[in-house]
């Protein structure tokens, strides 16, 4: 049976016999074993090549965190506990996640503004690191942490002054929810030092889905004398230094994909500066997006096929709902069509046509597929949208309108 890669570089399934292969299943196939449509598929083969190249471009000493909030399904998070050296969680939700895979806690981080006390004690009670976002934070971990007579395990969040350029989503630099200033860290380190807590290390992050290597590279450099600076006026040895990894995958026409060897060779010679002035730190990077998102696809099944006006249209069981980075986030942004495909129909050989892919909802938002040439479909049709694996079910409103919940499932 011979495989080929579909619509490289945005994607890394292949396909066989005409349909689309998860985890060496054809489509159709997984649809029967699953039971319902719609729903997201993950392919951990996948995961595990993604890892692995990640790996193969970062410097050995440089360790590798899963940002849960990326895909947070329980066997997913699992399975990366066992390829990572660190789990980054958000929320008491995901530390328990993280902590349900069997992952020694001090390598397990809670990072996020808004921290509730309820949280702050779960997070010190299991021994995890603390990212802390502010004095507040600092100050109730301090008294959380004395009440229930454990030292709580605190990295300082430093929201830098600069931001990683070209990114999707920018979380430094500038006034932000997140970390506290550079320029107010030494006092927060002050204060800890005051309240008897050692610094496990410092977290920056300085943005998000950014396909540009050398604005990565150079996030990286800063983040990293940012970080030798606040250490070494602060007189402090730093265990931890935490830094976005800010990797990105390429969504639209005409985007390409990330090039790992030029920011692995920055990482590698940064780490090396870094030892030499503070030996002992441990480097890590966090990153969700990159090491799942392209491992995952969602399915939904074509229930009608209409014609209104000329335009056809595939009506299909999921949508916004279940999807709602593919249907254009409510409308907030310039819409762009997701790769997609028939997954049943892949033989190369099939007509295609101009389609629209609509969800079940009464709104013109959601949009899985806008005048998109796809092999000619019908009712009973499983339409795949790639690039998937990440922010998709658990980002998007699933109880708008009232449709049942997508099955997930990681073959
Ligand atoms: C603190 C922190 N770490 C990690 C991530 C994961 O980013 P990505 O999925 O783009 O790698 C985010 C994303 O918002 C974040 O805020």
């Amino acid at each position: 049976m011979s495989t080929r890669p579909v619509h490289a570089p945005l994607n890394q399934f292949a396909v066989a016999g005409g349909e689309l292969l998860v985890g060496g299943i054809p489509l159709s196939r997984l649809a029967l074993r699953v039971g319902r449509t719609p729903f997201y598929a993950y392919d951990r083969a996948l995961l595990t090549r993604r890892v692995r190249e990640v790996r193969a471009h970062m410097p050995a000493a440089l360790r590798l965190h899963f940002s849960v909030k990326a895909n947070p399904m329980p066997a997913v998070v699992q399975h990366m506990a066992g390829l990572v050296d660190g789990l980054d969680v958000a929320s008491a939700g995901e530390m328990k996640t993280a902590l349900d895979t069997g992952f020694d806690p001090a390598h397990v981080s809670f990072a996020g503004p808004g921290k509730t006390p309820a949280e702050l004690a779960q997070a010190i009670a299991a021994g995890i690191l603390l990212n802390v976002e502010s004095d507040n934070e600092i100050d109730n971990a301090a008294r959380i942490g004395d009440r229930l007579g454990i030292a709580p395990r605190i990295v300082v969040r430093v929201n830098p002054d600069f931001e990683l350029k070209g990114s999707g989503m920018r979380m430094g630099g500038g006034a932000k929810p997140f970390g506290i200033d550079a320029e107010q860290v030494p006092d927060s380190l002050r204060r800890l030092a005051a309240l008897g807590i050692p610094l496990q290390g410092l977290h920056i992050f300085g943005g998000s889905q950014s396909l540009k290597a050398d604005a990565i590279a150079e996030a990286h450099t800063r983040g990293i004398a940012l970080a030798l600076q606040l250490a070494t006026d602060a007189q402090l040895a730093l265990p931890g230094l935490y830094l976005g990894a800010g990797f990105g995958i390429p969504y639209f026409p005409g985007e390409q994909a990330l090039d790992l060897a030029p920011i692995g060779a920055n990482l590698a010679q940064e780490l090396a500066r870094l030892d030499a002035a503070l030996p002992g730190t441990r480097v890590s990077i966090e990153s969700g997006r990159y090491l799942v998102g392209e491992a995952g696809i969602y399915v939904a099944r074509v229930v009608d096929r209409k014609v209104s006006r000329g335009q056809v249209f595939l009506v299909t069981d999921g949508g916004l709902h279940h999807h709602l980075a593919a249907s254009g986030n409510f409308g907030q942004v310039i819409r762009k069509n997701y790769p997609a495909a028939i997954g049943n129909r892949m033989d190369g050989a099939a007509d295609t046509e101009n389609v629209s892919v609509v969800g079940p909802l009464c709104t013109p938002l959601d949009v899985l597929a806008e005048r998109m040439d796809l092999a000619r479909a019908d009712v009973g049709d499983l339409v795949v949208v790639f690039q998937s694996g990440a922010y998709g079910l658990s980002a998007s409103p699933t109880a708008f309108l009232g449709h049942p919940v997508p099955a997930e499932v990681l073959i």
